[in-house]
């Protein structure tokens, strides 16, 4: 019996507490400056975040899902026009296509949890619109099929790249590949803000104009009212704290990749589990690791097991995936995504943890499978 530990999911005290005294002396300073609603701390936050991705804009908006929203409105979805997003996402992203005016239509994902092409093909039809594709756990899908697919039936990519942060896939961000993609900064992500937060990312000065106006009431640049909006701005306190956090921005990535290095050379022999590509495993994709979510044989047993021994792990949206919620209507099979759910969980991933915590993790999971 290995020496029990205590290995939370998300430990935010100790992520607080590497950049407290640079994070209190900036608050401090935003606080006296009075500077709340969109003054310059969040405007440098946009010029910053959008010179690492290298796009024309980065718009910063309340949180994630307005993120998705906004891009929308602009497209003007009419009653019955689909976009195809996949079932194993966050509620969040259907319900952006269903508040811009569209209907959702599922897909199903594939072994790397990310959305199908071929099960996209078959869901296109006389109303699609568009493709979201989810950039999940903060891997990039192939986008070459959904390009293509685009292309050939006229459709819009709107991305949810909410969980994907400085992901690409053949050297191009996650976010960068539509008309726009949304990043979110609620806490648990890779550059987690203290409290909610998001932002709108794109090259389409148009599409950029639009959710400026619509972040802000749709008030334009002379301060009258151009359009309909909402008030979704981010909180400039959070831009200033996002600053101090994206100067170390590749560093966090590059020890969660370390991490997920570790996870990989540890548990690779174990056929019990299906594990996420390793991080150098092929040179198109380059995956920031958000989560690390694996497949397990009797998953809820070694979950069991590992609370046992102090790890704390997490099973994506509750276990249930959107499709799966009846009361929202969906009727749909979903043949990869259905038998995922039944074996799917994350272990702890974040940049508070250390190579002898993954160590421990993986002791845990041996000694489950060797009982
Ligand atoms: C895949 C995905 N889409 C959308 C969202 C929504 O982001 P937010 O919580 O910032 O609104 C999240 C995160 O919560 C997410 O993980």
């Amino acid at each position: 019996m290995l020496n029990r530990r205590q290995i939370p999911f998300f430990d935010y005290p100790a992520l607080f507490a590497e950049i407290e005294q640079e994070v209190m002396t900036t608050v401090r300073d935003v606080f006296a400056r009075g500077a709340y609603i969109m003054q310059k701390d969040v405007l440098d936050f946009e010029t910053e975040l959008a010179a690492y991705l290298g796009v024309k804009h980065a718009i910063g908006v309340a949180d994630g899902t307005m993120g998705l929203l906004l891009p929308l409105l602009t497209l003007e979805l009419r009653s019955g026009d689909e976009v195809i997003v996949p079932s194993h996402t966050f509620v969040a992203s259907a319900a952006a296509i269903h508040h811009a005016g569209g209907t959702p239509v599922l897909a199903d994902c594939g072994p790397d949890h990310l959305i199908d092409a071929a099960s996209v093909a078959k869901a296109i039809g006389p109303r699609t619109r568009g493709i979201m594709p989810v950039q999940l756990n903060g891997r990039t899908a192939n986008m070459d099929p959904l390009l293509e697919l685009a292309q050939k039936h006229k459709l819009f990519i709107v991305e949810d790249s909410c969980q994907a942060l400085g992901s690409r896939f053949k050297g191009r961000f996650a976010g960068t590949f539509g008309v726009a993609g949304s990043i979110s900064f609620y806490p648990s992500k890779t550059l987690g803000c203290f409290g909610d937060g998001g932002a709108v990312i794109t090259n389409d000065d148009q599409t950029a104009e639009a959710v400026r106006i619509i972040r802000d009431h749709g008030r334009g640049p002379d301060g009258n009212v151009w359009r309909w909006g909402f008030n979704s701005r981010l909180d400039n306190v959070q831009g200033a704290i996002l600053r101090i956090k994206l100067r170390r921005y590749d560093s966090y990535i590059a020890h969660r990749r370390g991490l997920a290095a570790l996870y990989d050379q540890r548990l690779r022999h174990l056929e019990q589990l299906t594990l996420p590509p390793a991080p150098t495993e092929d040179g198109e994709h380059f995956d920031i690791f958000q989560n690390y979510e694996i497949e397990a044989t009797r998953r809820d047993a070694l979950r069991a097991h590992l609370e046992e021994r102090g790890v704390r792990t997490i099973i994506q949206w509750g276990g249930k995936t959107i499709h799966q919620f009846p009361r929202l209507g969906f009727n749909v099979s979903l043949p990869y995504t259905e038998r995922m759910t039944e074996r799917f969980m994350m272990l702890p991933m974040n940049t508070a943890l250390k190579n002898d915590d993954i160590h421990y993790i993986c002791d845990c999971i041996e000694e489950f499978y060797a009982s």
